[in-house]
């Protein structure tokens, strides 16, 4: 029986955890589960309602970190962290995806000789000004076991110098979330409530600092929109960091007077599955939304101007539009002019909503203490 430590942070880590809570659960003869929940996302729609629409239970600790600088937040979540892996002894600590959170636990486990396990490993921007490349890059030089979601990642990690003994591709766990969801997500009542008809509008996210943290870039960004939402109407569930550079920025009164621009609180996990399925366009600067659009075969237009998930644009779905105007509202034009030809699109290897399996059989194949 292995002792394991999953560790949930922030919103886009849950739709990764789930799939392994669910599988540890049916596997409860080989694993005993403690589920911490380091509080980075604290908002009721940023993580309330992702651990009900993904059944997952309370989690056992809640470290209740919240937000702060990102030096401030790392090393609380640090702080917090220690003293329940010092108690609790793990065989192993999972951590997912590139958040604070995830290098804040990483590394105490590596000062601790705690072998820790990183779900998305070997992801790379190569643009250093993000922060969750550092949260990449500094995770998987410390990680014990580097579980990959695609075979682009393997490369970067054997670049890297990581030892291939380290490396396991075992596909994207996120997806596992995706399939096992998207019928419970039709019943949802939000596009209904929103009064949108199937096919007929686009959802927008966008929260990356360097878009909506300046106000040259938030400005490009919605003369573009300005122009696409004159073909079709824009759905656009807002990040709480969002909202507040609107306010902060002084464009709330452009924001709220644009037509064809829907703003509205950040969905759940069900509600924004609908609402991503039922999409003719997706416009985003998120990283998982380029991968669910690709499974779902839904045109997706970047916009930053790269991608650590480049699979997504050589197999899947995505263009990188970058932030200028034109470019963004050029991408958008080409994509509702020529929808992409579902017979010619491929789901990239190992994206079949059997992930956890294979990642929960990767660490049964490791003896944590060999
Ligand atoms: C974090 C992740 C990012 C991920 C994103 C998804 C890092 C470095 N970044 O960015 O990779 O794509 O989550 O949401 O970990 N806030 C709230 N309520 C909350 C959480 C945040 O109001 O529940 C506000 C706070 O004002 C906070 C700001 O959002 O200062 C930023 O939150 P933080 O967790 O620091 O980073 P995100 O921008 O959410």
């Amino acid at each position: 029986m292995l002792k394991v430590i999953i560790v949930a942070g922030a919103r886009p880590n849950f739709m990764k955890v789930a799939p392994l809570v669910a599988a540890m659960k049916r596997r409860s003869h080989e694993f005993h589960l403690i589920l911490i929940h380091t509080g980075q996302h604290y908002d009721a729609a940023m993580s309330d309602a992702f651990f009900r629409d993904l059944e997952m239970p309370e989690p056992d600790v809640h470290l209740g970190v919240g937000s702060a600088s990102h030096a401030v937040q790392t090393a609380e979540v640090i702080k917090a962290f220690e003293p329940y892996v010092i108690n609790e002894k793990p065989d192993w600590v999972v951590v997912v995806g590139d958040v604070n959170s995830t290098i804040a636990c990483a590394l105490v486990c590596a000062k601790l000789n705690v072998k820790v396990a990183h779900v998305e490993a070997g992801l790379r921007s190569r643009d250093r000004t993000m922060p969750e490349e550092i949260n990449r890059i500094l995770t998987d030089q410390i990680a014990d076991l580097l579980l990959t979601p695609s075979v682009d990642a393997d490369e970067n990690l054997r670049a890297e110098g990581i030892p291939p003994q380290r490396i396991s591709f075992v596909g994207n766990v996120m997806i596992d979330s995706l399939i096992a969801n998207l019928e419970r997500a039709k019943k949802s009542t939000a596009r209904a409530d929103l009064d949108l008809a199937n096919k007929d509008y686009a959802v927008l996210t966008l929260h990356r600092p360097s878009n909506v943290d300046d106000q040259g870039a938030f400005a490009r960004i919605l003369d573009a929109l300005e122009q696409i939402a004159q073909r079709l109407p824009i759905v656009f569930p807002a990040h709480p960091r969002t909202r507040k550079m609107i306010d902060e920025l002084g464009l709330t009164e452009r924001v709220e007077k644009m037509k064809g621009l829907l703003v509205i609180d950040p969905a759940g996990y069900l509600d924004f599955l609908q609402l991503l399925s039922g999409a003719r366009l997706v416009l985003t600067d998120s990283g998982g939304i380029q991968e669910e659009t690709t499974v779902l075969g839904i045109p997706c237009i970047t916009l930053r101007e790269n991608t650590e998930r480049p699979i997504t644009v050589e197999m899947g779905t995505n263009k990188i539009a970058g932030t200028e105007a034109s470019k963004i509202v050029e991408a958008a034009n080409a994509a509702l002019d020529h929808p992409p030809d579902k017979s010619a699109m491929k789901i990239p290897p190992l994206w079949d909503g059997k992930a956890a399996d294979r990642i929960l059989d990767a660490l049964l194949d490791i003896q944590p203490n060999a």
